[in-house]
This record gives C-alpha cells, sequence and structure tokens, in this order.
C-alpha cells in the first residue's frame, strides 16, 4: 500500500526552521509569563464536547473536532485552553488564595478553512489571571503582552479593545436572554451588523439608534470617544463599563503597550466575555494574534462560584509569520561543532565529545580513517558548523584535541585536561 506522504489538510510537519521558532517563542513565553508570577498548567489535549459546547460560541462550536471515543464519551481536541484552566481550577485549585495565575503553551485545534495563518492544529501560548476583579489584572494581561512582544523582537503591532458589558448590560436591561445576547455578539463578531439590529428590535426597536452610535465608535483618543459617547442615553452600568475601558485605554497609553485603540464595533468570537475584550493586531497582515479579555461568569457556569476572571491567548505561528516576514531567525540553541575521529576509541570519542557538549556546543562525531578523511572533510564544509574538533594519532599520544575555527579560520590544538570556552580559536 502507499501511503500519501502530505499531512492531513491544515495539520503540517514541522522542521526547522519553523520548529526551532515555534520552540523559541514558545519558551520565551514561559520565561516572560513565569516572570510575571504566572505557574504552569498543562491540560489534556482531548476533553468533553460538552465542556466547550456550552459556552465558546457558534462559530468555535461548529469548527470543533469532535468525535466519540470508544468508551461512547463525545469528546473533543481543545480548540483552545481557557475552557480546560476553568475546569481544573474548579477541580483542584479552588481552595487556593486568590489570585490564581496560569499559564500554557501549546497545540489547539479547529476545523477551519485552511488559509495564510490559519491552520487546523496551531499553537497557543496564552494566561489566565483568576480570582481579581481589578483593572490592574486586565491591564497586567497588556503589560505582560508588551514584555513578551519586547522579547522576541515585535514592535509594531496595534491593541483593539472594547467592552462587552456595555452591550450586556443595555441587552439585560431590556429583557433579552443570554442565549440572544450571545447571538447578538456573535453577529457583531462576524460583521452581520444587519442580522445583529434584527434581533435587538424584537426586544427593544427604539434601542437600535443607541446600538448603531456605539458600534461606531472608534478611537485612539480617550476625549474623543468621551464626547462620542457622552450624549448617549447609557444606563449606569454602561457609564461605568465605559469608564473603566477609558482608564484601560489610558493606563496602555502611558505604559507603551503597543498602539492602542477602542473600537467598539469590534466583538470576539467566544461567548463568554462579560467585559474587556482585546485584540493584536499587526497593520497589513490580516488576522490577529492574539486575543483575550473577561470572562467573570465562565467559571460558575461549570458549577463553581462566580469568580473573576481576564486572560488571553497568543497565536504563535501567527508570530511566527510576521516575524520571520521581517527576516527573523531563531537565535541558535548552540554553536555547532564536527568531532571527527579517526581512532576508532569510543571511550576516548564519549569523553572528548562530552567535555565539547559541557562547554555548550552541539557535537556530530565522525568516526573516518585517514584514507577517507578529505571526504568527510568536503561533507562537513557548508553545513554551517562553527567548528570543526580533529581527535587523529597525534592528539590522542599528546591527550588533546585540534580545535579549528571554520568561521574565523584560525586554529589551536588544545589539552583535554584543561579544556574551556575561553581556550577556543
Ligand atoms: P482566540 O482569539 O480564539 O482566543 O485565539 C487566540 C489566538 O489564537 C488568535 O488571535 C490567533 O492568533 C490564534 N488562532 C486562532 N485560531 C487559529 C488558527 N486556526 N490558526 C492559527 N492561529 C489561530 C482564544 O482562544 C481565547 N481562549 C483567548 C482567551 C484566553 N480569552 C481569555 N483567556
Amino acid at each position: 500500500m502507499r501511503l500519501p506522504l502530505e499531512p492531513i489538510r491544515g495539520m503540517r510537519d514541522l522542521i526547522p526552521p519553523e520548529s526551532d521558532g515555534l520552540e523559541y517563542v514558545g519558551n520565551a513565553f514561559a520565561d516572560v509569563a513565569s516572570r510575571y508570577g504566572y505557574e504552569l498548567i498543562i491540560l489534556p489535549t482531548i476533553e468533553l464536547f460538552d465542556l466547550f459546547a456550552i459556552k465558546s460560541g457558534p462559530e468555535i462550536k461548529r469548527s470543533m473536532y469532535v468525535f466519540t471515543d470508544k468508551g461512547g464519551r463525545q469528546v473533543c481536541l481543545r480548540p483552545e485552553f481557557t475552557a480546560g484552566v476553568a475546569r481544573a481550577y474548579l477541580r483542584l485549585m479552588r481552595d487556593r488564595p486568590k489570585p490564581v495565575k496560569l499559564f500554557y503553551v501549546g497545540p489547539a485545534f479547529r476545523y477551519e478553512e485552511p488559509q495564510a495563518g490559519r491552520y487546523r492544529e496551531f499553537f497557543q501560548a496564552g494566561v489566565e489571571f483568576l480570582g481579581d476583579p481589578s483593572i490592574y489584572a486586565d491591564v497586567e494581561l497588556l503589560l505582560l503582552i508588551r514584555d513578551y512582544y519586547r522579547s522576541v523582537g515585535l514592535s509594531d503591532y496595534k491593541i483593539k479593545m472594547s467592552t462587552m458589558a456595555v452591550y450586556r448590560s443595555l441587552f439585560r436591561e431590556w429583557g433579552m436572554p443570554e442565549e440572544t445576547q450571545d447571538l447578538i455578539i456573535h453577529y457583531i463578531d462576524k460583521k452581520q451588523l444587519d442580522d445583529a439590529l434584527k434581533l435587538v428590535r424584537q426586544y427593544n426597536p427604539s434601542g437600535i439608534p443607541l446600538i448603531e452610535e456605539l458600534l461606531d465608535v472608534n478611537s485612539p483618543e480617550p476625549d474623543e470617544i468621551r464626547s462620542r459617547v457622552s450624549g448617549l442615553e447609557l444606563n449606569p452600568e454602561s457609564v461605568k463599563e465605559i469608564g473603566r475601558l477609558l482608564r484601560i485605554l489610558e493606563l496602555a497609553r502611558n505604559l507603551n503597550v503597543g498602539d492602542p485603540y477602542v473600537d467598539l464595533g469590534f466583538a470576539r468570537g467566544l461567548a463568554y466575555y462579560t467585559g474587556f475584550i482585546f485584540e493584536v493586531v499587526v497593520p497589513d497582515a490580516g488576522f490577529s494574534i492574539g486575543g483575550g479579555g473577561r470572562y467573570d461568569r465562565l467559571v460558575s457556569v461549570y458549577g463553581g462560584e462566580d469568580l473573576p476572571a481576564t486572560g488571553f491567548a497568543l497565536g504563535l505561528d501567527r508570530l511566527l509569520l510576521v516575524l520571520s516576514g521581517k527576516g527573523w531567525n531563531p537565535p541558535k540553541r548552540h554553536a555547532r561543532s564536527a568531532l571527527i575521529a579517526l581512532a576508532e576509541d569510543y571511550v576516548l570519542i564519549d569523553d572528548v565529545a562530552s567535555k565539547l557538549r559541557g562547554l555548550g556546543l552541539s557535537v556530530d562525531v565522525r568516526v573516518t580513517s585517514r584514507k577517507k578523511l578529505d571526504d568527510v572533510l568536503s561533507d562537513i564544509a557548508g553545513r554551517g558548523y562553527e567548528y570543526a574538533v580533529f581527535l587523529g594519532g597525534r592528539e590522542v599520544k599528546e591527550g588533546a584535541v585540534t580545535v579549528k575555527n571554520l568561521v574565523r579560520r584560525t586554529q589551536k590544538t588544545l589539552s583535554l585536561e584543561r579544556l574551556g570556552l575561553e581556550d577556543l580559536p
């Protein structure tokens, strides 16, 4: 049987430099998140379908990989991490002092139409900040994103922000059930404004001009937004929520987080958001490289207490696309060396290779004969090695190695006893 070699549609085989790049940006995220006090959570790739079905929203629900396992359970490949974090929090961390701050890095799956920057298996890095209702928690997310992108060299991104609380508080006041609110928010996300307004009309026809005005507010200037909304007939809760959003915008501006702006016409596809939401946008890329927001009621949906919570996830594949478009390459983990051994003394070869690895070099061992040495030398040329290390008859006798720096074209014979990084040519 001849198997097709192509991976399944939307899936990818990742080899260097992409695999190195993905590992690098994932590790860099873990490093920054843990400096902000977040702890690693590792969750199952497969969960019960219902976990996501309850509060993910129509789009994600439609795009889930769902199947029945051999035990007859309806399960799915996780389309994101937040719902899993809420579940694991309720099971294992409910009694911990708040806030509980968690981070994750790993693959998620969505059966979407593949295109540039959209895959069916993709990698997310994110955090969830559980148990803190304050503005600081939302702002900290943005600070972490700022420091992370700085650490990988990305500077030209924008933070688009809004709040779901304004719409939800108006919709609640107009007697709209939560599922209808979720559907309207889904339509706003998809820019199907006619469908959204049609639903609003069913509950409060006189509220339509207000919703239209709100959807049109878009500016990086807090004062401009203030004056746009000041004439609107908002209820006290939505006035408070807009004040909160403007405070976050002002802080993001003062703290140099991307290029922040408010766009009240923007919503997010996931249905669990209750307040502040944001996306990270790269001009010209045509996609968001990250998104998140506040979801104060998700934990109670799963049968827990009302727990204020906020978080985000960044798309690592998309970040890499943007970085590689700028000519970025992941830094090499180790300088590479080829150890060319003319003696078949594996104990000695292991000793030398271990010493070199101990200095932080990566070592490819090539055992050869003097007759074939030229072949080996031409084979290693052009493979990107920084050092060639020779272990021949003379070196064995002297307890030494000859190290050639292939970049600088310099060479030294060094005693094995005192082989140090600073002695390398
Ligand atoms: P999301 O906006 O659905 O949010 O996904 C976050 C990021 O994952 C997106 O901005 C994008 O960069 C990346 N992404 C999503 N789908 C794909 C795809 N098919 N191919 C490549 N990259 C993709 C969430 O997942 C929420 N859980 C974020 C969150 C955490 N909210 C609160 N806490």
